[in-house]
């Protein structure tokens, strides 16, 4: 079971005009997993309109050699923190000789992203049994907020759409269809999918899910101290020197947060519509659904019928 690969059927274009949304709402509340072809796949009333998890679509590996660390970017989760840690934990002198600072944003130089060695991590680091795989996980609905007001809404980059979250979604729903129907790496990603993509495209998580630490990380004070004390834990475990291990303790306190939306009327905007809107709620659901099964988040934002915690499929 463990090692059964995860597959799901891709219907055709033809039998998705068929399928109306009305179909949606009549989907049965328990799911049931089947194997096709030795294969496991999820089965519920409506599955083949779903955005299906674990394609191998986007990666960006962040790796402390000498630590055996390997972190990858989650974008909207974090990542700016994530790349500033594990850039300090990669080379601490390059960090101190450059002032760099766990502020900076994608705007400053890092130096470490030179390096090769910091962006691919070696085969032998891969098999060694010693080295731990982390990552910051964000709940995909409260990650789609923060991408759309800084994307959509402030940079205006969604599709021409401007503020109209139902035209980003609609958008957004068809480009990840198509993505999952024929997908090289070749191609140059869109701008909306490669930031907004379900967490299980990322990081190579179709090959090797359950050798990752996942840490869950929110904006407010609860959810981030508990994310401080599980990656403390682990830099710990890779002995990694105390100054470093404060220093990050100290950036994850009052680090890359949403503050500067925090509340604002785009953000309260943007949650009521999440909330109540029954197109953007289907859209959501189609698309992040998987990631909620997939991820240890609370299930609690989805509709009543997704909220079964029993549906859950095998990880890779
Ligand atoms: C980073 O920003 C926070 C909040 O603005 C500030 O308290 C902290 O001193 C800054 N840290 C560094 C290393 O600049
Ligand atoms: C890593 O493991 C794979 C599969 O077990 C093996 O084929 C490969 O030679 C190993 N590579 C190194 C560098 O140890
Ligand atoms: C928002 O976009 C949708 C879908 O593209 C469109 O039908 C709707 O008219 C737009 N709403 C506004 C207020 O422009
Ligand atoms: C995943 O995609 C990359 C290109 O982005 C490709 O090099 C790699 O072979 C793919 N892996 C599999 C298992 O198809
Ligand atoms: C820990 O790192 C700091 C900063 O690079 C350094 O000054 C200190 O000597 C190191 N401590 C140990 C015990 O290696």
């Amino acid at each position: 079971m463990q090692h059964a690969k995860i597959f799901f059927v891709i219907a055709s274009v033809k039998f998705l005009m068929i399928l109306s949304i009305h179909n949606y709402t009549q989907m049965s509340k328990t799911c049931k997993l089947r194997t096709v072809a030795r294969k496991t796949v999820m089965e519920f009333e409506g599955v083949e309109d779903f955005i299906v998890p674990f394609v191998n679509y986007t990666k960006r590996f962040m790796v402390a050699p000498d630590k055996k660390l390997i972190s990858c970017t989650l974008r909207k989760s974090m990542s700016q923190l994530a790349e500033n840690i594990m850039c300090l934990l990669y080379d601490e002198q390059q960090y101190f000789a450059n002032s760099q600072s766990l502020n900076d944003t994608w705007k400053d130089e890092r130096k470490c992203e030179h390096d090769r060695s910091y962006l691919n991590p070696s085969e032998t680091l891969l098999n060694d049994t010693d080295t731990v795989r982390f990552a910051f996980i964000r709940d995909p609905f409260q990650r789609f907020i923060s991408f759309y007001l800084d994307k959509c809404v402030r940079e205006q980059k969604c599709y021409n759409c401007g503020n109209n979250m139902t035209c980003v979604l609609k958008n957004f729903y068809w480009g990840l269809k198509k993505v999952q129907r024929r997908w090289d790496g070749r191609e140059q990603p869109e701008y909306v999918e490669i930031h907004a993509a379900p967490l299980s495209w990322n990081c190579d998580f179709y090959k090797d899910l359950s050798k990752w630490q996942l840490i869950p990380i929110g904006s407010d004070k609860t959810e981030r101290s508990s994310a401080i004390t599980q990656t403390e834990k682990i830099l710990r475990k890779q002995r990694v020197n105390e100054t470093l291990v404060d220093m990050v303790v100290d950036g994850m306190k009052d680090g890359d947060t949403d503050h500067s939306t925090y509340k604002s009327a785009h953000r309260l905007e943007a949650e009521r519509q999440i909330r109540e809107d029954p197109y953007i709620r289907e859209m959501l659901h189609k698309i992040y659904y998987f990631d909620y099964v997939v991820f240890p988040f609370n299930r609690d934002s989805l509709d009543l019928k997704f909220q079964d915690t029993s549906c859950t499929i095998p990880l890779p």
